[in-house]
């Protein structure tokens, strides 16, 4: 029997990849999203992709009433995964309780939805932000978690605790926490990626624009970190790896009812930030613009993943090559300029 899936803030960026790869895979797709960081033309480039329109209620996570009436309608779901909420690190500095309402009652609205109408499996969106700046790299499952540094880190380090809570307190319940390194590139087609409003925070989004010539110069945070050419060091991780990993998490819980997991969702590979822009340089044939700048407040010199539980437990490993990614994100600049 096809099984069907809330997911909510699907018109977003990892949402709408995400939504692709359940219906490829089969399931019937719901999304619940109020719009306030995408668009509904997202629906469209879904539609394109996979031939099947999901269907789409447009609605805020934070007000029970309506988003009561919607889980009633879809009472049926076999799982919901949560994505929304709101994400900039430095808004969430200046508006902290509107991240806070808006991230924390979405959730808390969504577990007693989901308790109300027995729907067993939830996949939430967690960050590596929870490590902090950590000991020891690459980060575990286990690795201890630091103080949040931002209202929107604190949302997720509080996220976790309160899923393992309601876990704890409903048999019925489960749940895979994803903590996802850093999401880059775009659907292959071009059809959907990530759309930053305004001056993009992160540093693939400033680079195509950079390359497009929406920016006039990539300012590079920092060369003076200790870490082998003195640039900071991330995990990218391919958005498509990153949605077929929710794939798995839903399929893992479906036949594993076994409480709370834990998934670093990450390729294992650190890659600095001097290494990124040569690598998009090369792939895309593109020369940056790029100048060395002071470092940004609040950055962490280095952060990679373990990510061997994810294979070990899911079957899931990153597998889109760092190249194939930079060509995806820069198709998605070129194509979704030109509409
Ligand atoms: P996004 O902003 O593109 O997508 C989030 C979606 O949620 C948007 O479509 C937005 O309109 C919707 N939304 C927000 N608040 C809502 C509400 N109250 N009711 C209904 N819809 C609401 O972000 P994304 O990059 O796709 O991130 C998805 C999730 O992954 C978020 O929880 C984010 O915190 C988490 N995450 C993202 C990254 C990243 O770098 N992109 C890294 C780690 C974790
Ligand atoms: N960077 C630049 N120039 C820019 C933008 C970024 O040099 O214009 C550098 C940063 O200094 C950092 C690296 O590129 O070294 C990556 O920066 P991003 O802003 O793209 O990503 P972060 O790792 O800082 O942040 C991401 C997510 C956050 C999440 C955090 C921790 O965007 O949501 O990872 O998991 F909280």
């Amino acid at each position: 029997m096809t099984q069907k899936i809330i997911v909510t803030g699907g018109c977003g960026y990892i949402g709408s990849h995400t939504t692709v790869a359940l219906q490829q895979a089969g399931f019937n797709v719901v999304i619940f999203d109020n719009l306030v960081n995408s668009s509904a033309d997202v629906i469209t480039g879904i539609t394109q992709i996979t031939g099947i329109s999901p269907e789409f209620e447009q609605i805020d996570c934070t007000d029970l009433t309506a988003i009561r009436d919607a889980f009633s309608r879809h009472r049926d779901a076999a799982g919901v995964i949560h994505f929304a909420a709101l994400k900039a690190v430095g808004e969430s500095v200046s508006k902290p309780t509107e991240y806070y309402r808006n991230n924390l009652v979405s959730l808390l609205n969504v577990l007693d939805m989901m308790v109300a109408f027995n729907i067993p499996n939830i996949v939430f969106s967690s960050s590596a932000t929870v490590y902090g700046d950590a000991d020891n790299l690459p980060v575990r499952e286990d690795t201890p978690l630091k103080p949040a540094t931002s209202p929107y880190g604190q949302t997720k380090v509080i996220g976790e605790s309160i899923i393992r809570d309601a876990v704890a307190a409903h048999p019925g319940l489960n749940s895979c926490l994803l903590r996802y390194f850093n999401p880059i590139g775009a659907h292959p087609s071009g059809l959907i990626g990530e759309s930053p409003s305004g001056i993009p925070n992160n540093l693939l989004p400033y680079i195509t624009q950079t390359a497009a010539g929406i920016r006039e110069c990539l300012s590079v945070f920092g060369d003076d970190y200790d870490t082998p050419d003195g640039f900071c060091i991330r995990d990218y991780i391919d958005v498509n790896d990153l949605a077929a990993a929710h794939l798995s998490a839903l399929r893992y819980m479906i036949s594993h009812p076994t409480g709370t997991d834990v998934f670093n969702l990450g390729t294992g590979r650190g890659v600095s930030v001097m290494e990124l822009i040569k690598t998009f340089e090369q792939a895309t044939g593109q020369k940056l613009n790029y100048k060395i700048t002071a470092r940004r407040p609040g950055d962490i010199p280095a952060i990679w993943a373990d990510p061997s539980r994810a294979e070990r437990l899911l079957g899931w490993r990153a597998r889109v090559p760092l190249s194939d990614t930079l060509l995806s994100a820069w198709r998605w600049q070129t194509k979704s300029m030109k509409k």
